[in-house]
């Protein structure tokens, strides 16, 4: 497909390039095609065209006023007219109109060539990227922090692959720690008053909570749960197996939570895998004169860097969290040999992600590692009042809050349509999009508010929303017999304004998932699929579908077609799937 800004920089710098030469000013680094191309615009004003260059950006570079060097471009510039049909000076800005006829054909038939695959590419040819995303803690709640890091998680998962990266999606399970000393001994005790199958992970928690009172009372109580800890770390046989069974019991639980979202994970491995690991990362550290003694304690100072230590090993010899991340590091170098290494983690981890990083520093990794360690960090969920608000000291269940989603659109469903084939299957589309999409539709670094009012609007800026535009297209075509050939198509005949915006949006998917992947940011397609479903929604107003004019009717059906066709590949990036009804 036509790239618009490719050509627009191809065809300038030629030009900067003889008046540099002309003026005899050395070679720059800012006149360049790939610097030029960033430069482009796109004016929010329709008047100002599709692209802008905004001369003023080089105009000190070339010593001349950006009116000037505007009026010089245009009047050299070759661009072929079937690309570019007009371009206008206004005051230090070059104006370009793109060929509209070339923009509908180009954008109809690569979609219809592509199909899903339409906005995919092969930028992430030969790089490997980890992302490391849910990472909840056994034996205890998956809550509504951790949604959030499985949704942001897995979409970055798929958008990676989709543009060509290598991808490999880690569930850092958080696995290891003196409070697996507790929980055996909680279970010797006491284990069979639990019903540990039914609800594991309360029933665990009850658990957790009796005999870390019992510690409090009985210092012996602990000695007995520390020296758990270390036959474990040990690999004595019953606490390991003990271990296991908490480990299994969480898993199956977290489970329900994947399949509903369908999530998938290339690697489990979390915190325990490390555990045996981290010697090294001591030793290399150590080598390296890094390591400090402090308290008894093994710390690495970053006082220079303005943070606290990162304290390596424990007085008591035990490793922990950090040290874990460190030998996780390692790793995944050597395992992957990844280009890069994203850690999907709320924001309040960003201090152990800026120490780790700089201790990554000094264990003597290719610079190419430790540059590649990516935190990308997101904001907190408050949940509006109501029945699924937090209780203290109870944890809204994941598990819970989707049911309830689709209990809600279940509810509506019979209320307004009570007909409808396949509810069930449409309500879980319906209710697990909603949820999804809630945790995308805002950058992700902000802390957002849950409240179910929004979340399932049909008309607000909504995951619903989408879908319903979805199934519009879908019974557009369903009323006419056949997709119309793109042979046959008159693209003349989508020039008007509600046309041409949908055809715009639908050019720019590869442009928005190509930012998503620079910046870490999937609320950018969210946001972009919003646009898309209004324009859509936009363009059905304003435009009779199914008309006297058969030619009219096949533009309009065809264009209908492809955006269906969009909406749900880029709805499916995020996780989101297509109820057939609504
Ligand atoms: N298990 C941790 C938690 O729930 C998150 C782990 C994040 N990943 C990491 N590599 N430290 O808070």
């Amino acid at each position: 497909m036509i790239d618009f800004k490719e050509n627009i920089a191809e065809s300038i710098i030629d030009i900067l390039e003889n008046n540099l030469k002309e003026s005899n000013i050395s070679k720059t680094d800012d006149i360049n095609k790939d610097v030029i191309k960033e430069y482009i615009e796109k004016p929010n004003n329709k008047e100002n065209g599709d692209y802008a260059f905004p001369c003023f950006k080089i105009a000190k570079t070339l010593k001349k006023s950006p009116q000037i060097i505007a009026n010089d471009i245009k009047e050299k510039i070759q661009i072929d007219n079937n690309v570019i049909e007009k371009i206008e000076v206004v005051g230090g800005y070059l104006n370009f109109f793109v060929n509209k006829k070339t923009l509908i054909k180009e954008v109809l038939e690569e979609i219809e060539l592509k199909k899903e695959n339409y906005g995919s590419s092969e930028e992430g040819k030969g790089k490997t990227v980890i992302v490391e995303y849910s990472s909840p803690n056994i034996a205890k709640e998956f809550h509504i922090g951790h949604l959030r890091t499985t949704v942001i998680g897995a979409a970055l998962y798929n958008i990676y692959k989709f543009r060509g990266y290598n991808t490999i999606g880690i569930n850092h399970l958080g696995d290891y720690g003196t409070q697996f000393g507790k929980m055996i001994e909680g279970y010797k005790r006491w284990g069979n008053e639990y019903n540990l199958d039914e609800n594991p992970i309360e029933e665990l928690t009850k658990l957790y909570i009796r005999i870390n009172d019992l510690c409090k009372q009985d210092e012996k109580v602990l000695e007995e749960c520390r020296e758990n800890f270390k036959k474990l770390e040990n690999g004595d046989e019953y606490c390991v197996k003990l271990w296991e069974k908490f480990k299994s019991l969480s898993l199956k639980e977290f489970d329900k939570t994947y399949d509903m979202l369908g999530v998938k994970f290339d690697s489990l491995k979390g915190e325990a895998f490390y555990a045996d690991k981290t010697g090294e990362v001591i030793d290399i550290l150590e080598k390296n004169g890094k390591l400090v003694e402090s308290e008894g304690a093994k710390i690495v100072d970053l006082s220079d860097k303005g943070m606290p230590p990162c304290i390596i090993c424990k007085s008591n010899g035990s490793s922990i969290y950090a040290t874990r991340d460190l030998a996780a590091i390692l790793y995944r170098a050597r395992t992957y040999d990844f280009d890069k290494c994203i850690y999907v983690v709320a924001y309040e981890q960003n201090l152990h992600f800026k120490q780790i990083f700089e201790v990554a520093k000094y264990l003597s990794l290719d610079k190419k590692y430790t540059d590649g360690l990516t935190h990308v960090a997101y904001g907190m969920t408050r949940v509006a009042s109501g029945r699924m608000s937090t209780r203290e000291g109870n944890v809204i269940k994941v598990n819970d809050l989707l049911a309830e989603s689709i209990k809600r659109v279940l509810d509506v469903i019979n209320e307004k349509n009570p007909e409808m084939e396949e509810k069930q299957e449409n309500a879980k589309k319906i209710g697990i999009g909603a949820v999804i999409f809630n945790n995308l539709c805002t950058t992700i670094i902000k802390d957002q508010i849950f409240d179910w009012n929004l979340v399932l609007n049909f008309n607000g800026e909504t995951g619903p929303y989408i879908q319903y535009i979805y199934v519009r297209t879908k019974s557009v075509l369903e009323k006419v017999e056949e997709i119309p050939n793109l042979k046959d198509l008159d693209f003349n005949l989508l020039n008007d304004e509600a046309s041409l915006n949908v055809i715009k949006n639908l050019y720019n998917l590869s442009e928005i998932l190509q930012s998503v992947v620079q910046k870490n940011e999937p609320s950018l397609l969210a946001r972009y699929l919003i646009e898309l479903a209004q324009s859509y929604s936009n363009f059905y107003n304003e435009n009779k579908i199914i008309c006297e004019d058969k030619k009219l009717q096949d533009a309009r059906v065809f264009l209908t077609y492809v955006t269906g066709i969009v909406i749900k590949a880029g709805s499916k990036l995020l996780g989101i799937e297509m109820p057939d009804k609504m």
